[in-house]
């Protein structure tokens, strides 16, 4: 897949639709029903055409959210097995994401790759099996602290999306979220530059013919809150958010999707 893209790669300056922007709030194992309901029922919907709201909360309640939640808010899982179906305890299919009300699913997580050792094959493997049953997979790269230091950010992130992505990825099809490690959960974000730098890279890495890599949203996630969106939200390529800890509070949650909206104008 690689040389294929490294053959037909053109210029994106050259495209001019814009990807959509899309803001996913990533609830990771948080929330009871009632707080769940609750926030789901809270969230606004986009008034936006080119401008996306997904919601991602733990499994049990994917259902109950999928009624609670206005409509236009989409509906994400957090992981999928690579598997279909059958005798694998504990995980759950991206059809039955699917039957449960999910347009989409968060893949590779860092989180999972670090609670359980995801490989990028594995998150290969589950990228196939989001495709098979129709979810758009939000397939998330990024580095740790050590691996910038060492001055090897790109290089990881370049090996997580050749060895992850699967073929015939569209902007349809596809979302990217960069987030860097560190700077989940910390209150920490990378500074500017570097999240240009980054999502430039990203975008140049996505040009093939098969899929218009110029129109595929990539999002930028780690410690997005209000106070930092519209700034990030207006960096070149930077097409939305995955925010976890100020997607649990619906008000900041709104407010970021109000920043995505200005943007998109
Ligand atoms: P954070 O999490 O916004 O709490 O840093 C982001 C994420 O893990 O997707």
């Amino acid at each position: 897949m690689r040389t294929h893209y490294k053959n037909k790669k053109r210029n994106w300056k050259e495209t001019v639709l814009a990807p959509r922007k899309i803001i996913a709030g990533n609830w990771k194992m948080n929330g009871l029903t009632q707080d769940n309901l609750s926030l789901a029922a809270a969230i606004s919907p986009s008034s936006h055409p080119q401008v996306d709201v997904i919601i991602a909360p733990a499994m049990p309640y994917l259902s109950q959210c999928a009624l609670a939640k206005p409509d236009g808010v989409y509906l994400a899982g957090q992981d999928c097995s690579p598997h279909s179906h059958g005798a694998h305890t504990g995980d759950a299919s991206a059809q039955m994401l699917a039957d449960n009300g999910c347009s989409h699913v968060i893949i590779g997580h860092s989180e999972r790759r670090q609670d359980h050792s995801e490989s990028n094959g594995l998150i290969r493997a589950k990228m196939r099996a989001a495709r098979d049953a129709k979810l758009i997979p939000i397939l998330c790269v990024g580095e740790t602290e050590k691996e910038r230091e060492m001055g090897r950010a790109q290089k990881v992130v370049e090996d997580q999306l050749t060895e992850s992505m699967v073929e015939g990825c569209t902007p349809e099809n596809m979302i990217i979220a960069y987030e860097p490690v560190w700077a989940i959960g910390t209150g920490r974000t990378a500074n500017a530059n570097d999240i240009r730098a980054m999502h430039h890279f990203i975008r140049d890495f996505l040009i093939w013919p098969l899929a218009d890599g110029a129109q595929m949203s990539i999002l930028y996630g780690g410690s997005m809150k209000p106070s930092n969106a519209e700034e990030i939200l207006s960096i070149e390529n930077v097409d939305g958010g995955l925010i976890g800890g100020a997607s649990l509070d619906a008000q900041s949650f709104n407010t970021i999707i109000q920043a995505a909206i200005a943007a998109a104008k």
